[in-house]
């Protein structure tokens, strides 16, 4: 019954991208192996402590790199996460951009989606339950301005940290045609990536405050002067990047850990509603 935690004793969760594996500075304290009612997470959760604030940090494709978007479990990560007493998810992920002005090596924050994903769960409610979670705000408002405000502190000159933007979901896992890229631009959107939506989705489900970092790896395959993405690109940027997202997500969680006594309100869920929620651990 961890998840009854109150505010002060829940925990921080983080889902780690591709090139994110671990939290370095902060003090390692065990590993959870969880299982759950949708099986076995991804990996086994790494708890940290920081403070009075403990960390758990799981990494969404394995410790292996071994599961594709397609085959991350991602009911039984939101769900394992959950059963800790997990409240926040923080979600460092290599993206590719959509726009000129979101160079790689640059950082969004997104606040919307549009979902072009095909194979993936949508909901905790679909054994005897009907929920209808709301989407309008699908990331967390609250911590994302945090995540925002921390990471304009936190960015390296010549980088910028983009507040707000839509992500586009997409299957993967090859990448985009020429002509999707093209088409996703001229709906407007910022970034491209293949894992967030799924995540944010079954978070609000659960009624955990869930937020992005995404990590601008490439231009996709739209750009004419730059080269079209490729894995190397990705992999290469994201080194770059790993520490300047390891330092912002260990500022908001210091953040999070002197503030919430304080500010029960500030740290809440606001976006998230449910209808019937007796499924939920
Ligand atoms: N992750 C990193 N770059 C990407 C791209 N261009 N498309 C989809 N996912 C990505």
């Amino acid at each position: 019954k961890e998840h009854l935690l109150p505010i002060e004793k829940s925990r921080l969760g983080v889902i780690g991208g591709s090139g994110f594996y671990s939290m370095d500075q902060i003090e390692y304290l065990r590993e959870l192996e969880i299982n759950t009612p949708y099986g076995k997470p991804s990996d086994s959760i790494k708890v940290y402590n920081l403070g009075n604030l403990e960390i758990a940090f799981i990494p969404r494709h394995g410790r292996k790199h071994s599961l594709n978007p397609s085959e991350i479990p991602y009911k039984a990560n939101i769900w394992a996460l959950r059963s800790i007493g997990v409240r926040w998810i923080i979600a460092p992920s290599a993206v590719g951009s959509l726009q000129e002005q979101i160079r790689p090596l640059d950082i969004v924050v997104p606040d919307q989606f549009i979902d072009r994903t095909k194979n993936r769960p949508a909901t905790f409610f679909n054994e005897g339950a009907v929920a209808h979670v709301t989407m309008g705000d699908p990331f967390c408002t609250n911590l994302s301005r945090i995540l925002s405000e921390i990471g304009e502190k936190n960015i390296p000159g010549g980088r910028q940290l983009h507040r707000g933007g839509t992500y586009l979901a997409m299957e993967g896992p090859a990448f985009s045609t020429r002509a999707e890229s093209n088409l996703y631009r001229s709906w407007g959107c910022s970034i491209i990536g293949m894992t967030n939506h799924t995540e944010a989705r079954l978070a609000k489900e659960a009624e955990i405050a869930y937020s992005s970092l995404s990590m601008v790896t490439d231009y996709d395959c739209w750009h004419q002067t730059h080269q079209e993405v490729s894995v190397e690109m990705v992999l290469d940027n994201l080194r770059s990047n790993t520490e300047v997202a390891n330092k912002i997500i260990f500022e908001v969680a210091k953040l999070i850990e002197k503030e919430r006594p304080k500010s029960k309100s500030h740290f809440s869920l606001k976006d998230g509603l449910i209808t019937q929620k007796e499924n939920i651990p």
